[in-house]
């Protein structure tokens, strides 16, 4: 008798890699984050001022340029999104407020970020996943979101708990409007787990190039849906704003390079489908992201993957969900590392 596996094997409770047993916790974490939201009273104390900044990097960064389109949409208020990275260049407005988004709390350029500010008397929020960590000691506020902790280098369930804390922050901002989908959108997050992605990965066979297109928030959700493709599968992928691929991509359209299109019905819906069908017929194969039933989108697109319908803020979440299992079942038949992908770390503490 002995034992066959290892200690990592029994922490990934029976999923292949830590990758996937996040994507599946993620239900569990948007309703958490959620809840935990609900009972701190902090949260509806804060005053949220009218002018915000954010600062972020990586996926951090799509979860906050998802904010500003739900702030723009829902809200009075006004908020701008940069590049931890490059906040440092040029000096923004001072507005009333500076929010560093970070899962581990110990991006360096985040950090900076947030010192930036202070220097020049903004109060500072912190959005994070880890109690203690450096950004918690240095923002004015800290929100946590409730992911537990993630080991896959690619982030998944801390970008959901990212959108939850946002979509909360909005709630309260829009006085409460939001209350009800939010507390039900576990439900749909659930059923998106056992979506059938064997037909898009196959379309996606020996793609070396690819796209991911969407308008408004799902803008945001394309451009995170080809960084999971690029970090773990290596195939690449370039998220659009769908209205650009006419400045420059579509001179790289053809049969070889498949596009994921997001067309969810709303504001973007017509146009998106319109596009649709110019990116086709330039013979890009089109794996199509619409709501269950959507026979107007399933007609247009070689392959047709839904999400349930719901309140378009968490469509915004089921999309994202769809498109991490996509990555992580192209990567997984392509027998990549996809855990430690190559050449990337899990927190990058450096510049
Ligand atoms: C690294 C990770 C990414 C992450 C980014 C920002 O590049 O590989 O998954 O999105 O850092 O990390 P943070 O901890 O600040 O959210």
């Amino acid at each position: 008798n002995h034992i066959t596996w290892s200690v990592d094997d029994a922490k990934k409770g029976g999923f292949e890699h830590y990758m996937l047993k996040e994507i599946y916790e993620q239900p569990q974490v948007f309703y958490n984050t959620i809840k935990a939201l609900e009972k701190d009273s902090r949260l509806s104390m804060l005053r949220i001022p009218s002018e915000i900044t954010v600062a972020a990097c990586g996926t951090s960064y799509h979860a906050s340029m998802a904010f500003r389109y739900l702030v723009q949409e829902y809200t009075t208020k006004r908020l701008s999104v940069e590049l931890a990275s490059e906040f440092k260049y040029y000096t923004p407005p001072v507005r009333d407020m500076v929010i560093g988004v970070t899962q581990s709390g110990e991006t360096a350029d985040t950090l900076a970020a947030i010192e930036a500010a202070k220097a020049r008397n903004c109060p500072t929020l912190a959005v994070t996943n880890v109690l203690g960590s450096s950004i918690t000691r240095s923002a004015d506020w800290t929100v946590f979101m409730c992911a537990g902790p993630e080991i896959s280098v690619a982030a998944t369930k801390s970008f959901t708990a990212q959108l939850a804390v946002f979509m909360g922050m909005v709630n309260v901002m829009a006085d409460g409007r939001f209350t009800e989908p939010l507390a039900h959108a576990h439900r749909s997050i659930e059923r998106v787990l056992s979506t059938d992605l064997e037909a898009a990965v196959g379309l996606l066979g020996s793609a070396t190039g690819m796209f991911y297109v969407g308008r408004g928030v799902f803008y945001p959700v394309a451009l995170e849906g080809a960084l999971k493709m690029k970090e773990i599968s290596y195939i690449h992928a370039e998220g659009y704003a769908a209205g650009e691929l006419k400045h420059g991509p579509f001179a790289l359209l053809s049969t070889e390079t498949p596009v994921v299109a997001i067309c969810i019905p709303g504001q973007t819906y017509g146009v998106m489908l319109s596009n649709i069908k110019e990116m086709k017929a330039r013979g890009a194969p089109i794996i199509g992201i619409g709501v269950e039933g959507d026979t107007e989108v399933e007609s247009v697109v070689d392959v047709f993957v839904t999400v349930p319908e719901d309140h378009p803020m968490v469509q915004a979440v089921t999309v994202s969900v769809v498109l991490q299992l996509l990555a992580y079942h192209t990567a997984n038949a392509l027998c990549r590392d996809i855990d430690k992908p190559r050449n990337l770390a899990k927190s990058v503490t450096v510049e």
